[in-house]
């Protein structure tokens, strides 16, 4: 495959070809990164899952693995996580391999069909070899429906201080926590959330994990909503608050997204990677996911990110940016100074003839409105920036090439800002099909994809009052396609 297809992402991960979702069973295990994911090899649109695999060892680079779970009598394979079963609790382990646990959703068609209301049961298979093949449990499903009928996507960490697995699963409005010593034997412990956050549409795939901050643990709920996200469509929610092995306890009632963008979906964090938590998600929205004007395959994942905790007046808030691992791709770089834009600015006038794939970190001492402008000889363009009198970031896409396979895809869309008076800063990270925005270190996200009708070519910089950039960095960035 030479990758070289229009809209072929050049530094994000897609499947050679056919059909992705959510991103599933991630962790890291002896240097390697496992990405598993929704997949199904039959077409371009959503069938009877599977669980593709691609391993790599530095989060950019991606060798494509044989498919790892296939469909079987108790169902598709839905959406799941993976753990480092280091103490070997599942007995599955044997002459000391520790076992890599997969736990999933079985999703029963013929139940469905049916019209029966338990047809999402949790299950389990292990790895023996690095997680290049998988047995399936005999006993599952391990954890079998009480009567309802969204009842899925396991997202399973290991609680030390009880010693015992704690599972976070998306129960239709709501979150509920089970626990088993062995991964097998869950019991439930508590359930949150039906009325907090944002109930637009089902809750799927959680995520639960504490991160630090000045030396305070704080838990993050990660709670994935489709429909009813700030811009319309599918999008990543998360709460903050305590977590004690039974009941999560909010610190906070505001609804709080992780990414504003119509184009992150699913997201949730690597497993056994220590106090680093890092993130990824499927880079696109279920409104139009099947009907993007790709041919050979169907969506990418964001790049992945790091997540941390920043305090905002008296509100701790998740912050995002790219992982430092983006660095080992970037080859020549521009650092342009004080660059006083009163009129719009085409960047190759100071860095050469601008590629994309590319990254721009850029600052300046306060907030302005501008727009960094992706565009074609064609007149296509996607607009990136700073609305200072709403106190939003943008993005719009309304003339971003080909937009008419799904009536709300041209569009502008908007991110609120959460600092005051202060410096602003904005790092984008721009692939064939797709730009990623975090603003003032990572406060506000938003992901975007787009499919001009010619690649873009042209990078440029607007703002009607005037603005003086105090720092731009322009980065070439490599493929990771070969
Ligand atoms: C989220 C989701 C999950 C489910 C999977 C099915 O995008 O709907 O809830 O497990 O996709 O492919």
């Amino acid at each position: 495959t030479s990758y070289a297809e229009p809209y072929r992402p050049q530094i994000h991960f897609t499947p050679k070809e056919k059909w992705m979702n959510d991103p599933n069973g991630m962790v890291y295990h002896n240097g390697t990164y496992h990405l598993f994911y929704q997949y199904y090899p039959g077409a371009t649109v959503w069938g009877p899952m599977h669980w593709g695999h691609a391993t790599s060892t530095d989060l950019m680079h991606w060798q494509h693995q044989p498919i790892a779970l296939y469909p079987d009598t108790l169902g598709y394979i839905f959406s799941g996580s993976a753990v480092v079963d280091k103490n070997n609790t599942s007995g599955f382990g044997k002459n000391g391999q520790i076992p890599l646990v997969a736990i999933f959703t079985h999703h029963d068609t013929t139940g469905e069909k049916k019209g029966r209301n338990d047809y999402q049961n949790q299950s389990i298979a292990y790895s023996l070899d690095n997680g290049k093949t998988w047995t399936k449990y005999a006993g599952n499903p391990v954890l079998k429906n009480p009567g309802i009928v969204d009842f899925r996507d396991p997202k399973v960490m290991w609680y030390e201080p009880q010693k015992k697995w704690v599972m976070t699963l998306a129960t239709k409005d709501r979150i509920t926590f089970y626990s088993a010593p062995d991964l097998k034997n869950w019991k439930k412990e508590s359930e949150f959330g039906d009325k907090l956050g944002a109930h637009g549409g089902v809750w799927e795939c959680p995520d639960l994990f504490p991160l630090d901050h000045n030396g305070k643990k704080t838990w993050v709920l990660i709670v994935n909503l489709n429909p009813g996200g700030p811009n319309g469509g599918s999008a990543t929610q998360y709460f903050l608050g305590d977590f004690d092995g039974t009941t999560f306890t909010p610190s906070d009632t505001a609804t709080r997204w992780l990414d504003y963008g119509p184009d992150e979906y699913a997201g949730i964090t690597y497993s056994n990677t220590g106090g680093r938590k890092i993130f990824l998600g499927w880079m696109s929205n279920w409104l139009y996911a099947d009907k993007v004007p790709t041919e050979k395959w169907r969506s990418a994942m964001t790049i992945p990110r790091d997540l941390g905790l920043k305090q905002i007046d008296n509100n701790l808030l998740v912050v995002s940016s790219p992982s430092k691992e983006l660095t080992k791709i970037q080859s020549k770089s521009v650092a342009l100074q004080n660059l006083n834009v009163t009129k719009p600015f085409d960047l190759s006038t100071k860095v050469g003839q601008v590629s994309i794939p590319c990254r721009i970190d850029l600052n300046m001492d306060k907030a302005a409105d501008f727009s960094i402008v992706l565009s074609n000889d064609k007149g296509e363009e996607v607009l990136i920036g700073y609305d200072h009198n709403n106190s939003q970031y943008f993005i719009d896409r309304t003339k971003s090439g080909k937009v008419d396979f799904h009536k709300e895809f041209a569009a502008r869309h908007v991110a609120p800002r959460f600092l005051k008076n202060s410096k602003m800063d904005m790092t984008l990270v721009v692939d064939v099909s797709s730009v990623e925005m975090f603003a003032d270190d990572g406060l506000s996200v938003m992901t975007e994809i787009f499919f001009p009708t010619k690649p873009f070519n042209k990078i440029s910089i607007q703002s009607a009052d005037g603005v003086l950039i105090r720092k731009l960095n322009y980065a070439q960035l490599n493929s990771t396609m070969k």
